[in-house]
């Protein structure tokens, strides 16, 4: 397939990047530094630096749309919370017209979101029929599955990567914790009853290159392993994965200084259950949290 991949240089995107190129893809990044694309997605990757070189006579088999400021990064200030928005919501818009505009379409758009869509779960477990949260991720990811959702408009098979915690020892959550957990400083945050939902990078990844090929997959999908787990058992294991206590705890007050509305993604959290990939018949080469991190750390 020829797949154009927004986001193709982040976290997921360079592994995405290396498992379909194995596979045989024929890729092109969308990236603001196109002079990265080759070192971090690999020589044979196009790079396309602006969506006004998506030409009417441009042809992509499959578009993978993950583009989008990182979440964690800074306060979520009303001015950073329009870039978060606009990052996605608008690229994704963009992306669309230069899709319709063009003579070929894709078969399938494969496109971002988050389980923060469910807002704050507590202890409910979520398919993909839960309803959507109130607070501010939650919204993010409604409207930016809704711009996604267009492309349905347009006769192109559309899934929506409603992604967890993806645990990479490159990147993301699994990074940020290795130093403090290795130096025994690791810490439960809050009563750590909240629920995390996570998934391996290498069942992402493989998940997704089903979606290319299952010509009947559609809708939203809970990119998560089968097995969620709070976040105090997190800790521990992740404590005992790098043999080291955590003896710690971050108080959901202190946090909430610190970090303002976005503290609610760690004093809150979401236990889903990856009912729409079960139904593809995909089978996770890391259901359990402790085998996972074995492999990761
Ligand atoms: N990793 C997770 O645990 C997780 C969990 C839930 C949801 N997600 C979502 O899944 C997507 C991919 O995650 P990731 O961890 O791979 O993200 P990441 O490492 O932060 O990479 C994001 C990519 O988006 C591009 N980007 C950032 N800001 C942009 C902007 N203003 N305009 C255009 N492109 C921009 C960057 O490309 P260039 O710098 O090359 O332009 C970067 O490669 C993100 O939307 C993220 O929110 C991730």
């Amino acid at each position: 397939m020829r797949i154009l991949i927004t986001g193709g240089t982040g976290l997921i995107g360079r592994r995405l990047c290396s498992s379909l190129l194995e596979h045989g893809h024929v890729l092109t990044v969308f990236s603001r530094h196109p002079e990265t694309v080759r070192s971090l997605c690999g020589n044979a990757v196009n790079a396309m630096q602006s969506l006004d070189e998506y030409h009417v006579d441009t042809e992509f088999d499959a578009v993978i749309n993950l583009a989008g400021e990182p979440i964690v990064d800074k306060r979520w200030t009303s001015a950073r919370q329009k870039v978060l928005r606009d990052s996605r919501i608008a690229l994704t818009e963009k992306l669309l017209q230069k899709i319709s505009a063009a003579n070929f379409k894709p078969e399938v758009f494969l496109s971002g979101s988050a389980v923060g869509i469910y807002g704050n779960g507590g202890d409910q477990l979520l398919s993909e029929q839960a309803g959507v949260g109130k607070d501010f991720g939650a919204r993010l990811c409604a409207d930016w599955e809704a711009a996604a959702g267009r492309a349905a408009d347009m006769g192109i098979r559309v899934c929506i990567l409603r992604t967890g915690l993806v645990l990479d020892a490159a990147g993301g959550i699994l990074k940020k914790m290795h130093l403090p957990f290795s130096l025994a400083l690791g810490a439960r945050i809050a009563d750590g009853k909240q629920w995390m939902s996570w998934i391996h990078v290498q069942d992402y990844v493989a998940i997704v290159r089903y979606l290319l090929d299952d010509k009947n997959a559609a809708g939203p999908y809970n990119m998560v392993a089968p097995h969620p787990i709070t976040n105090r058992e997190f800790t521990q294991t992740m404590a005992s994965a790098l043999h080291r206590p955590a003896l710690f705890v971050a108080p959901a007050f202190l946090l909430k200084l610190a970090m303002g509305d976005m503290a609610e993604l760690l004093t809150g959290g979401q236990r889903v259950q990856p009912m729409h990939v079960a139904e593809l018949g995909y089978e996770f080469q890391y259901p359990y949290l402790a085998e996972a991190l074995h492999d990761l750390l």
